[in-house]
């Protein structure tokens, strides 16, 4: 892999400048504050290359990946597009020869995270996904009160990850299943990925189920590519903890806590922006703590990338790691098809 020897030798592109979030300028700023230097935009939308330039001055902005591939010779392009974009893209940027992040879900398919890793590494070059969450604060919490030596939840036997309400899908491509893979793969891949650093063992074992019908016939996608109105993963792992995850758009009683560990001397509610564990004294009586999380540090991903880059520091969320929750969602809609459980090929 090319060693850069400063940040700032390091161009950046995006391809993607969407207005729902702001996401290009979130992502063009954070790379600039890890040092590295803003060189490029590609957007299909001429008014959102506008919006770049207003935003970044001076800035080389393009209307599609290939012309940026073509005339420009940024060294690490991120993909801040809808879902079923984000391999193709990828993969086109990877074959060019460029580093690559891209938004999460890193894909939608195990099959195209597979091509993606496998593309970087015959091209020496690097394959990313932006799990900003990673440095949640909530997570950073959690991490620190429950994986340590003192273990206060005993054996981890559960974790559930849960997060919707009763209300019609949104008017925009998340609410289709084709462009966007389906319910689980918007906040799902968030949720996955702060539970799988806390159980450090390998998956053996997926199944899905999905409720479809009654929103997707009253949005414009119709009922044959709405996404789901409920799905729910779950995970057997080789020691025996199970790992679900519900997101639901006919939740009529929604519980607290987003993602809740529970081990056999206590339990750990995540939210936001609070924490509640709740564990047992030697004599038996319950214990409860709460309190505040302390603010996410998102910046930490492009400055992990920068150092990856000019140090070969160790790159925290590498191909594989962000595979593993695109692996459980997509075997757990294989299932729900299938109507059984299915066996996990990636650990
Ligand atoms: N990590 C986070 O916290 C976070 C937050 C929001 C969105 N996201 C992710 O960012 C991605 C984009 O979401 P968004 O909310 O910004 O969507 P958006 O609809 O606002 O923006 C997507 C943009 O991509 C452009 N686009 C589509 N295909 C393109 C192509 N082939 N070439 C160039 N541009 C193209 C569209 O014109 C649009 O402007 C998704 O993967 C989403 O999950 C992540």
């Amino acid at each position: 892999m090319k060693r850069f020897k400063r940040a700032a030798d390091i161009k950046v592109a995006v391809v993607g400048y969407g207005g729902a979030f702001n996401m290009g300028r979130l992502h063009l700023n954070e790379m600039k504050r890890a040092g590295m230097t803003p060189a490029a935009v590609a957007e299909l939308d001429p008014k959102r290359l506008e919006a770049a330039k207003q935003d970044f001055p001076g800035i080389a902005t393009f209307r599609s990946t290939g012309e940026l591939l073509t005339k420009s010779d940024a060294h690490l392009i991120t993909i801040i597009t809808p879902h079923n974009t984000h391999a193709k893209l990828a993969l086109q940027c990877l074959r060019a020869g460029r580093n690559v992040v891209c938004e999460k879900p890193m894909a939608i398919t195990t099959a195209e995270c597979d091509a993606m890793i496998a593309e970087a590494r015959r091209r020496k070059v690097l394959v990313s996904t932006y799990h900003n969450r990673h440095w949640d604060g909530h997570i950073v919490e959690a991490l620190k009160r429950i994986k340590n030596e003192r273990e206060p939840l005993g054996e981890l036997v559960r974790v559930e990850c849960r997060m919707g309400g009763w209300s019609k899908p949104g008017d925009w491509w998340r609410s289709s299943k084709s462009i966007s893979g389906g319910i689980l793969y918007d906040w799902g891949v968030h949720l996955l990925e702060y539970a799988l650093q806390v159980i450090a063992d390998d998956m053996v074992e997926i199944s899905g189920y999905a409720h479809s019908g009654f929103w997707g016939a009253q949005t414009r996608w119709g009922a044959r590519d709405g996404i789901e109105d409920e799905a729910t993963a779950v995970v057997r792992f080789k020691r025996g903890c199970m790992l679900t995850l519900r997101i639901s758009n006919i939740e009529s009683n929604p519980k607290p806590g987003v993602v809740e560990f529970t081990g056999t001397r206590g339990t750990y509610v995540m939210n936001f922006p609070d924490f509640e564990m709740i564990t047992h004294a030697k004599g038996g009586e319950t214990v409860k703590t709460v309190g505040r999380n302390p603010e996410g540090e998102w910046w930490r991903f492009y400055q992990n990338i920068a150092d990856h880059l000019t140090q070969g520091a160790e790159l925290t969320i590498t191909g594989e790691w962000a595979r593993r929750p695109i692996h459980i969602i997509d075997m757990a809609f294989k299932s729900a098809k299938a109507g059984r459980a299915l066996p996990v090929r990636h650990r």
